[in-house]
């Protein structure tokens, strides 16, 4: 069994233990923007091949106790089997977290593992391998805390809520893995219609279709596990094939729609739709949503409206709330409305009221995905 751990958005840390659990992980303890979870190495690479909420996943590498600089510059000569693991013709990169006594700075820390490691090499080797910050061989981290070390490895190849099918934003995006946690949340299972009044790049859509449709978000893209030492090819095929045949599943889906006032954006959403292969299942239309009318429900309402802080400054935020709220109350009687609200401010001209109110952090931005029973 693999120890590791799943890095997730604030307020995901549940519903991200879930979909580890969902997909055989073990020993499954949210944390802080986390989960730890164990998992056999089949297990490990459909985590990477299928989960749609973290950011990354880190497999513990070695463990040791670690009480200052020399505990930590002879714990990962020690610990790890470097011939093994990193031969001087491969890149790598350190990123570290934590502090430990006299380990203070993130960025030294990783400083002090790369050189330990290096240092081995030229005993090993008479030479060294390079950092390459870009495209490392080998993505390795370190967690301090505790009066420990864990020295893990990421073999994400970048962060996964890119998932490749995004080349045109909008204003102010939301991370494709946080959209999906926040289609998670409501509960959505594709059989009722999901409308996006506001939906800019078309994110929240893309994911709460490829989540009915089990597309796996990890398909095509190139991860650095594949060159770690003890990658198993067959079983990372098995894997693969598993994941592309959980794909291929197609099933009737009940509308999916966006509105969009901006032409460019709603035409950004229609690429973006159509580079996921979600064209048959997703309509976009340009206007206001004052002027759309909701196709027959109920239904699931997601949206995330300009809050002030990224977008809209300077616009009538407080007409544009209160048109919303009209809006949804004359047309949505019987529908799940969600809206993530980055200003408590400002959700009041809604005038609705919320019957939960859970915590996300968008970016940095302290928000609340709002759910409302319009009845
Ligand atoms: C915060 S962005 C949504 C971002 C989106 N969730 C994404 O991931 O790309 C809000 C969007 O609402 C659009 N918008 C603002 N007022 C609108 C209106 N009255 N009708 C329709 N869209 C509107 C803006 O053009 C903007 O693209």
């Amino acid at each position: 069994m693999h120890r590791g751990i799943a890095v997730l958005p604030q307020g995901l840390e549940e519903a991200g233990a879930q979909e580890l659990i969902a997909l055989g992980a073990k020993a499954v303890q949210p944390l802080r923007r986390a989960a730890a979870f164990e998992a056999d190495k089949p297990c490990l690479y459909r985590l990477h091949l299928q989960c749609r909420l973290p950011f990354r996943l880190l497999r513990e590498l070695a463990s040791f106790p670690c009480d200052g600089r020399d505990s930590l510059y002879h714990g990962v000569q020690d610990a790890v089997d470097w011939e093994r693991w990193l031969h001087p013709s491969m890149t790598f990169r350190v990123d570290a977290t934590g502090t430990a006594q006299g380990l203070n700075h993130s960025h030294y820390n990783a400083l002090q593992v790369k050189n330990a490691i290096v240092d081995r090499q030229r005993d090993l080797w008479g030479e060294r391998s390079s950092v390459d910050l870009e495209e490392p061989d080998l993505h390795l981290h370190l967690h301090l805390g505790r009066g420990g070390a864990v020295l893990s490895l990421d073999g994400c190849g970048g962060s996964l809520h890119r998932r490749g099918y995004r080349a045109a934003m909008g204003a102010a995006p939301l991370k494709e893995n946080l959209a999906a946690g926040l289609i998670r949340l409501t509960n959505w299972d594709g059989t009722t219609p999901l409308v996006d009044p506001l939906c800019g790049s078309g994110t929240l859509l893309i994911e709460a279709a490829s989540l009915a449709h089990n597309h796996c978000p990890g398909l095509q893209r190139q991860f650095s596990l594949e060159g770690w030492a003890d990658f198993d090819n067959e079983l990372w095929q098995d894997e693969l094939a598993r994941a592309k045949h959980r794909s291929q599943k197609q099933r009737p889906l009940a509308p999916i729609i966006g509105c969009e006032q901006d032409a460019t954006i709603a035409d950004q959403a229609r690429s973006n739709i159509a580079a996921a292969g979600l064209d048959d299942w997703i309509t976009i239309q340009t206007g206001d949503f004052r002027n759309f009318s909701l196709p027959p429900g109920p239904g699931v309402v997601v949206c995330n409206p300009p809050y002030g802080l990224r977008v809209g400054d300077g616009e009538d935020l407080e007409s544009l709330y209160s048109d919303l709220g009209t809006t949804l109350k004359a047309q949505a009687s019987g529908w799940d409305v969600w809206v993530l609200s980055g200003n408590p401010g400002i959700t009041g001209a809604l005038r609705m009221k919320a019957s939960r109110r859970i915590p996300i952090s968008n970016g940095g931005i302290d928000c609340r995905w709002l759910h409302y029973q319009v009845r």
